[in-house]
C-alpha cells in the first residue's frame, strides 16, 4: 500500500513537472526577444495602465505672445513626451492613411547608401532603432490599454496589436525602411524626421561660432507637412533645411551647437511650439501656408473663417543611443479660429499676428503668410 501511494505521489509531481514546463515554454514564446536588437535603448517610460484615449480632448495650445520673436525655447524632457494621444487618434490615423497611400513619394524617404552622400548617411539602421523602440517598447509600455504584443503565427517573434485600429504589425522592423515608414505613419500620429551628425568642417561655411559637425536629414516620415515639400528637404543639412525661414541666421549656430551636444538618451522638446494660422482645414499642405521668397501672392485676400485654422506643433528631439541618429518628431494640432475668438483671445491672437511683423524676425509676417491674411483675420478677430 506504502509503495502504491509512493507512486502516485511521485506521478503527481513528475505529471506536475511536466505541465509546468510546458507552460512556462509557451509563456517564453508568448514574450519572444529574438527580434529585439535595439532593445533597452532608451530611458523606460512610466505607463498609463489606465488611459481612455476617447476622454482625453487634444491639448489646447495657444502659444502666441504680443510680438514674435524667433528662438530656441528647448527644455529637455522625458521620452514620455514623444507620443501624445488624445480623442483625434482614429481620424488622424484613417487621414494618415489616405495621405501615404496617395502621396507615398512626397510623405517618405530614406537615403541608401549609394545615394551619393557619405555611406553613413544609410538611414536604414536608425530607422529600425526608431521602429523597434516604438513598436516593441515604447508603445505596448506607455498605453496598454491600446497596444499589446502578442506572439505572432510562427511563436518566435511579436506583433503589435493595436485595438484601436485593429491593426497587427510586426514589432521588429521590415526589411524596408520604407515599409517600416508606412507601418509607423500608421501607427502614431507623429511625423518624423531622422537626422544623422557628420563633420563638416571642410565643407559647410559657417562662422566660428558654428561646431565642426552640422546635421543631414537622412529619412523623413510627414504626412503633415505645413508649407514645406518633405521630399525636398531630404538629404539637405539643418542649415539648408532652413533657408527659407526668415532670420534663421539668428537661430542656426545655437541650433548646431545644441544638436552636437545632444546625448544619448536625452530628448528635448520646444516650449514655443511653432504656430501658424491657415486659411483652410487641411493637416497635409506640402504647398501654400509659407509664402516663400519671389512667390507671387494677394495681398489682403478675404478669408472664410469657418475653414479658418489656427496651427501648432509640439516638437520633441531625442538622440537614439545604438546609432546616434537624431529623431526629431512632431504632433500637428489645429483648432478653429472660431473657438480662440468664442474663448475671448481674438484680440490677443490679432496683437500676436500683427507682432510677426515687429520682433527680431520681420521676415515672418510674409513668410507666414500674414500679407495675405492678415487683415481680414485681424477685423474679424478684434470685431
Ligand atoms: C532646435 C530645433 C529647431 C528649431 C529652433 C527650429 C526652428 C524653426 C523655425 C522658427 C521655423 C519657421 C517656421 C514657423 O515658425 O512657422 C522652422 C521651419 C522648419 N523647420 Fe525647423 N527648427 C528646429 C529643428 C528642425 C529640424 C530638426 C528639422 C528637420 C528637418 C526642421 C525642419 C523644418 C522645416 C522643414 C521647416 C519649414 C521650412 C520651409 O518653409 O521650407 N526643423 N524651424
Amino acid at each position: 500500500m506504502a509503495t502504491l501511494i509512493f507512486l502516485v505521489v511521485v506521478s503527481a509531481i513528475l505529471i506536475g513537472l511536466a505541465v509546468g514546463a510546458a507552460y512556462f515554454k509557451k509563456e517564453t514564446a508568448r514574450l519572444p526577444s529574438s527580434d529585439s536588437k535595439y532593445a533597452g535603448s532608451l530611458p523606460s517610460i512610466s505607463s498609463l495602465p489606465a488611459f481612455s484615449w476617447q476622454s482625453i480632448r487634444p491639448t489646447q495650445f495657444r502659444p502666441f505672445k504680443r510680438i514674435y520673436h524667433i528662438t530656441m525655447a528647448l527644455q529637455s524632457t522625458s521620452p514620455d513626451d514623444l507620443i501624445v494621444i488624445d480623442q483625434d487618434y482614429k481620424d488622424r490615423i484613417e487621414l494618415r492613411r489616405d495621405v501615404i497611400a496617395n502621396n507615398k513619394d512626397t510623405i517618405m524617404g530614406v537615403l541608401y547608401e549609394d545615394d551619393g552622400f557619405t555611406p553613413q548617411a544609410a538611414s536604414k539602421d536608425v530607422v529600425d532603432e526608431i521602429y523597434e523602440y516604438l513598436m516593441s517598447s515604447y508603445l505596448p509600455a506607455r498605453f496598454p490599454t491600446i497596444f499589446t504584443k502578442e506572439p505572432s503565427g510562427d511563436g518566435k517573434t511579436s506583433v503589435l496589436y493595436n485595438r484601436i485600429m485593429g491593426s497587427r504589425f510586426p514589432c521588429a522592423p521590415p526589411l524596408d525602411p520604407l515599409e517600416a515608414f508606412r507601418i509607423l505613419g500608421e501607427t502614431v500620429e507623429d511625423d518624423l524626421f531622422i537626422l544623422k551628425e557628420e563633420d563638416t568642417t571642410s565643407t559647410v561655411e559657417g562662422g566660428p561660432e558654428y561646431p565642426s559637425t552640422s546635421h543631414r536629414v537622412v529619412a523623413f516620415l510627414c504626412c503633415f507637412p505645413s508649407g514645406f515639400d518633405p521630399k525636398a528637404k531630404l538629404g539637405l543639412l539643418l542649415k539648408d533645411v532652413h533657408k527659407p525661414v526668415p532670420s534663421y541666421d539668428k537661430i542656426g549656430p545655437s541650433m548646431e551647437r545644441f544638436f552636437s551636444k545632444l546625448e544619448a538618451g536625452k530628448s528635448a522638446k520646444r516650449l514655443n511650439r511653432q504656430w501658424s494660422v491657415q486659411t483652410h482645414t487641411n493637416l497635409f499642405t506640402p504647398t501654400g501656408n509659407h509664402i516663400h521668397e519671389g512667390e507671387a501672392y494677394e495681398d489682403d485676400a478675404d478669408v472664410d473663417i469657418d475653414t479658418a485654422r489656427f496651427r501648432v506643433e509640439c516638437q520633441t528631439i531625442t538622440r537614439l543611443p545604438q546609432t546616434r541618429g537624431v529623431l526629431f518628431s512632431f504632433k500637428t494640432y489645429l483648432f478653429p479660429i472660431k473657438e480662440i475668438k468664442a474663448e475671448g483671445m481674438g484680440p490677443s491672437l490679432a496683437d500676436a499676428v500683427e507682432g510677426l511683423k515687429s520682433g527680431n524676425a520681420p521676415g515672418m509676417w510674409t513668410y507666414k503668410g500674414g500679407v495675405r491674411w492678415g487683415k481680414s483675420m485681424c477685423a474679424y478677430l478684434r470685431g
